[in-house]
């Protein structure tokens, strides 16, 4: 990175100050976020418009398969599962976000998925349509998803029909001489929202870009074994004046020119914590990293951990950039630490990590870097022969190598492929039938 915090007292440190080591809020600055360049080590290859297609009549976008509490993929007795966010093709390209429901999808070899139903009954679920998430299975079988309540199902208006909001609901999947099934009747609840102080609400929202407080993402941190969700966020209470720490060094500021809105732009990494295992309950924290006068949308964030390092991925759009920064591109961006909280380094000195080729570059978005360094997406928009194509199917799977600060795509797997680890372990969750009894 070019700014270290070493320097604690110095206008260059790049972190802000905080009561405590453990709420230190990162930053991604202006002076990071240049020269985005496409290279052999970050650039997906071209998609083949003869994709796989799992589910004709859906599109099929942002996905996540379940993993145990230690955020390791799960299986259920060699069932593997995904969840995605799903509308109906009688709705546009565009109206899916409208639309939104989480389906779940099994395989028995990680490559060959099977759509199956709405996650949750839709009618309990918050919000008018759900929106991503992320999925949890504990030792006793039972699956936590959490999503993005967006709107409101009742006395929606166009004011709170973006309003967005953590919740959570439970099930049980199982795996039964064969078959695959799913109880999924089970309450929802609403963990989280926006609180004005730290994370913006939508009545404070400036500019023209949505506001973000969702993509809830549940990580334990294997370090002390705390329990958090990572989420998108914006950053409140800043007034929307920039401080120097979010645009660069002295060096920098002295020649570079901040134009007018990028304040507008306050995207950030939000963090909440479980204050119990049952994590019905949580607290707002400080944000994990802020890119104010950067970027609007940190989207999706999630965290890998490896070697030591705490890879801090987040998907962001080139729409999304502050005016000025405009190399920017629809990608994949990463950040390392050696602990969860602290100076999050940019990896690749300016954070990209994964990259569309230039002659497509919206073709896969909403990537997810799982910790067996696979990289999953779905496939977006893109040209062949001239024709523009809508894909909303699960994106070849690219692999990665994390090296610390830097980062390689060492291979492409086919659509929606996952590695699952070969294991001789029985993957039968330890459901109690008494537990269930009591979840119908
Ligand atoms: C990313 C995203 C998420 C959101 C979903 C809405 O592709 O913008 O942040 O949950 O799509 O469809």
């Amino acid at each position: 990175a070019l700014i270290s915090s070493l320097f604690a007292t110095s206008p260059m440190q790049s972190v802000k100050a905080e009561t405590t080591s453990n709420t230190v809020t990162a930053e991604w600055t202006r002076q990071m976020a240049q020269n985005f360049e496409r290279t052999s080590e970050n650039t997906a290859p071209e998609i083949d418009a003869d994709f796989k297609v799992v589910a004709e009549d859906l599109w099929i976008w942002d996905t996540w398969p379940l993993r145990n509490r230690d955020g390791s993929l799960a299986e259920i007795n060699g069932y593997k599962v995904q969840f995605a966010l799903t509308a109906s093709k009688d709705y546009t390209w565009g109206g899916r976000h409208d639309h939104a429901v989480i389906r779940y999808f099994i395989s028995e070899d990680g490559e060959n998925w099977e759509v199956g139903g709405v996650a949750y009954d839709p009618e309990k679920a918050y919000g008018s349509r759900q929106w991503a998430g992320s999925a949890m299975m504990d030792d006793s079988g039972k699956v936590t998803l959490f999503y993005t309540a967006s709107g409101r199902k009742e006395n929606e208006t166009a004011q709170n029909h973006f309003e967005q909001r953590l919740a959570k609901t439970e099930l049980y999947m199982f795996e039964d001489n064969g078959e695959f099934s799913v109880e999924n009747t089970g309450e929802h609840q609403i963990l989280a929202e926006a609180d004005g102080t730290y994370y913006e609400t939508q009545d404070q929202k400036t500019g023209s870009i949505i506001y973000s407080f969702r993509d809830p993402w549940f990580f334990q941190d294997p370090a002390t074994g705390e329990e958090y969700i990572l989420f998108e966020g914006n950053t409140a209470g800043y007034e929307k004046s920039l401080d120097p720490s979010n645009i660069g060094d002295e060096e920098f500021r002295a020649t570079h020119d901040v134009p007018e809105g990028s304040e507008d732009f306050n995207g950030n990494i939000g963090i909440a914590k479980a204050t119990d295992k049952s994590l019905d309950n949580f607290e707002l924290l400080p944000p994990l990293l802020e890119a104010d006068g950067v970027n609007q949308q940190l989207e999706r964030p999630h965290i890998v951990v490896k070697d030591g390092n705490y890879h801090l991925f987040t998907i962001s759009h080139q729409f999304t950039f502050a005016p000025g920064l405009d190399d920017g591109i629809d990608g994949l961006y990463g950040f390392v630490n050696d602990s969860l909280r602290g100076d999050y380094k940019p990896m690749n000195d300016n954070g990209l990590v994964v990259a569309n080729p230039e002659s497509d570059p919206f073709q896969t978005y909403s990537w997810a870097v799982l910790p067996n360094e696979n990289v999953i997406s779905f496939i977006n928009e893109f040209t062949d022969n001239g024709e523009a194509i809508k894909g909303g199917q699960f994106a070849p799977t690219l692999e990665i190598n994390l090296d610390g600060e830097n980062s390689e795509i060492t291979g492409v797997l086919n659509e929606g492929e996952i590695e699952y680890p070969e294991t001789e372990e029985d993957t039968t969750p330890a459901w109690s039938a008494d537990a269930l009894e009591e979840y119908k």
